[in-house]
């Protein structure tokens, strides 16, 4: 029988992988307004400074999405891609460094609930992507929700951001937990967003590894810090990614240096990248 489901296999089928992977690496927290949007943005542009070509999938329903950071509006999102209305090729937005911005509206939300045929079509059109990029960034959004557990069970790299904050440590802790749970070996990465200093950062760390190491085993790597820096909320204001309006800010001089560490890590991965197809794949299991 050919029907999507089959045609998908047949995109995800070992056979049809190609050498060149994208990786997919999910941006999470627990709770909003960490900072999630703003580091998926900048890490974006300075992963693009290495020569990785970078795709962003909007899919954080917060308040400032990454249309609007871009200073872009987004006329079709992934609502469009659902409804069979446009291909995947349509609703990319073009942003600065050759960096495309798939906006995911409310249709993000709808991901988690779509009947399977719709599914299918929806990933086969993501399977196309893979060979526009090096790397899909995911801003998932906060929380414990379904499509976000999905997203980060089927990443290749997870980055949890969390600040220094009781609150965002505690939720931080609880979508780790759950991840565990559900999810393996994927790896996490955690950055400590808006410290004062480095000792601030450090001690924000060792409070969440001491938390989670009775079931993560020592196996969260703190990959950085960003500074709390006013130019963050200015660039936002200004509808400027903080990486071309103030590339000489703390802040945007720490997500360069993570993006240092990321790009070594992609260059020499520890683990191969299971590709778009590898993601989808898990993605279609998990529903
Ligand atoms: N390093 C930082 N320094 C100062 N303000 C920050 C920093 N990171 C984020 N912010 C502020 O926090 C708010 C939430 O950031 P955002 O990226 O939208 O969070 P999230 O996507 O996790 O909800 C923004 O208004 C931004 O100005
Ligand atoms: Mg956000």
């Amino acid at each position: 029988m050919h029907d999507q489901a089959s045609a998908l296999r047949v995109l995800a089928s070992d056979e049809n992988r190609k050498q060149n992977k994208m990786r997919v690496l999910a941006v999470t927290s627990g709770k909003g307004g960490v900072g999630k949007t703003n580091l998926t943005v900048n890490l974006a542009l300075a992963l693009a400074e290495h020569g990785q070509r970078v795709l962003i999938l909007d899919g954080d329903l917060g308040l400032a999405n990454v249309d609007i950071a871009f200073g872009l509006t987004a006329r079709y999102t992934i609502e469009h891609l659902l409804s069979g209305e446009k291909t995947i090729e349509e609703i990319i937005l073009p942003g600065p460094r050759g960096i495309g911005i798939i906006p995911g509206g409310s249709g993000v939300q709808g991901l988690a609930n779509l009947e399977r045929d719709k599914l299918t079509f929806v990933l086969a059109n993501l399977g196309r992507i893979e060979k526009m990029a090096d790397l899909l960034i995911i801003d998932t959004g906060a929380g414990l929700g379904h499509t976000v557990m999905n997203f980060l069970q089927a990443a290749d790299d997870v980055i949890m951001v969390t600040t220094p904050e009781p609150t965002a440590l505690t939720d931080a802790y609880g979508v780790l937990k759950t991840l565990r749970k559900e999810a393996g070996e994927v790896p996490i990465h955690v950055v400590v967003n808006r410290v004062r200093s480095e000792a601030d950062a450090q001690a924000t760390f060792k409070r969440l590894e001491t938390a989670v190491n009775k079931f993560l085993n020592g196996s969260l790597n703190f990959i950085g810090w960003v500074y709390d820096d006013p130019l963050v909320g200015r660039s936002i204001m200004q509808q400027e990614p903080l990486g071309i309006s103030f590339p000489e800010s703390s802040a945007y001089r720490c997500i360069q240096w993570i993006a240092g560490t990321f790009a070594g890590i992609y260059l020499n991965p520890p683990r191969p990248a299971s590709g778009v197809r590898g993601f989808l794949s898990k993605l279609l299991r998990s529903f």
